[in-house]
């Protein structure tokens, strides 16, 4: 089955690339900027790696990305994951970052997304990794801030096949960023957030009808509105489901929990990534192996959640027959 589930051709289209910044890398660049960590080691630093909700791990992530300064180090942490994206089977990506939490500290976009493309470009020639970028805003800072970010990427906007929202969900619903949606989906790009994670259905409502979004990131306490399930199934709207991130920040308290399997079995589009591989503990194929055991999926499900991954991609419809050309063969 491991062999079957990484021999799939597979998109992750939910992964923050400063959540695949390891701890390895953290030292590595820590020492080159003369930065001191809270923790003696990697191995210190993994241990605390440990959280209670999405609080606590948003609290260490932003602590993390501290150390990414120059392009350089962004260019090292994309390359990085696309490598170990590669060995998973990822065939294409889809790539969110937090411009705020750099430009905050004084770090150029420029920088930021130079470093990323480079990268990016780069992998795409070595491991045939194709791509789309999607700056993401901080929804726990204000919808002034998000606008000001959002005129601050506009010149880079032909590099982005949309825009998002991720950080601390509860208090902080969709309708705050309507007005930047809007403005966003006007100079012509889609839009996708991050919604029902830990906040409630009628956030996802809210993605849905006021910011037009293409996608819903997470999304699975969408089982608690009966009618918004059906309406994910009708308009066949996609979620980025993250198993292994749901059990760390106890969405779910194991993987057996997950509801990923009635959603599949219910016909919502449902996909799998990684959202933060080095936080949470596996890669694109540990999340696919850990719901396939966790939950008993069959290989027809896996090829199922594969060729999901495919469809809700921001691909053109060329690239996407291709792929599931391919999933097909394999699964036969
Ligand atoms: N930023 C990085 N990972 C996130 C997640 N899982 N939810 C919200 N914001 C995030
Ligand atoms: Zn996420």
């Amino acid at each position: 089955m491991e062999n079957f589930i990484r021999a799939v051709p597979k998109a992750e289209l939910h992964l923050h690339i400063e959540g695949s910044l390891e701890p390895e890398l953290t030292f590595d660049l820590a020492r080159k900027h003369g930065v001191t960590l809270k923790y003696p080691n990697v191995a210190a630093l993994r241990a605390a790696y440990d959280f209670s909700d999405l609080q606590s791990f948003l609290d260490l992530y932003y602590a993390g990305a501290d150390v990414l300064r120059d392009e350089d180090d962004f260019h090292a942490l994309t390359t990085a994951y696309l490598r170990r994206a590669h060995d998973d089977g990822v065939v294409h990506a889809e790539i969110f970052f937090d411009p705020q939490t750099h430009t905050a500290r004084g770090i150029p976009f420029a920088t930021v997304f130079g470093g990323i493309h480079r990268a990016l470009v780069e992998g795409e020639r070595e491991f045939g990794i194709s791509w789309r970028l999607i700056p993401n805003f901080l929804r726990h800072l204000s919808a002034d801030e998000a606008m000001r970010a959002l005129e601050e990427l506009l010149p880079y906007k032909r590099h982005f096949a949309a825009v998002g929202l991720d950080s601390s969900e509860r208090g902080h619903p969709p309708s705050k960023f309507a007005a930047v949606f809007e403005r966003a989906r006007k100079e012509g790009l889609r839009t996708v957030a991050h919604a029902g994670e830990e906040g409630p259905p009628e956030y996802i409502v809210e993605a849905l009808d006021l910011l037009k979004v293409s996608r819903i990131d997470h999304g699975v306490r969408c089982e608690e509105d009966p009618a918004l399930v059906e309406r994910l199934v009708r308009e066949q709207v996609p979620l980025t489901v993250c198993p292994l991130s749901n059990v760390k920040l106890c969405v779910y308290k194991r993987i057996e929990d997950h509801n990923l399997k009635r959603l599949l079995d219910r016909g919502v589009k449902v996909t799998v990534n990684s959202d933060d591989p080095s936080y949470f503990g596996g890669y694109v194929l540990d999340n696919y192996l850990a719901v396939q055991r966790g939950l008993n999926l069959s290989r027809a499900d896996m090829a199922q959640l594969a060729r999901n991954s495919i469809e809700a991609s921001f691909l053109d419809d060329a690239s996407k027959g291709r792929w599931l050309a391919k999933i097909d063969a394999i699964a036969a």
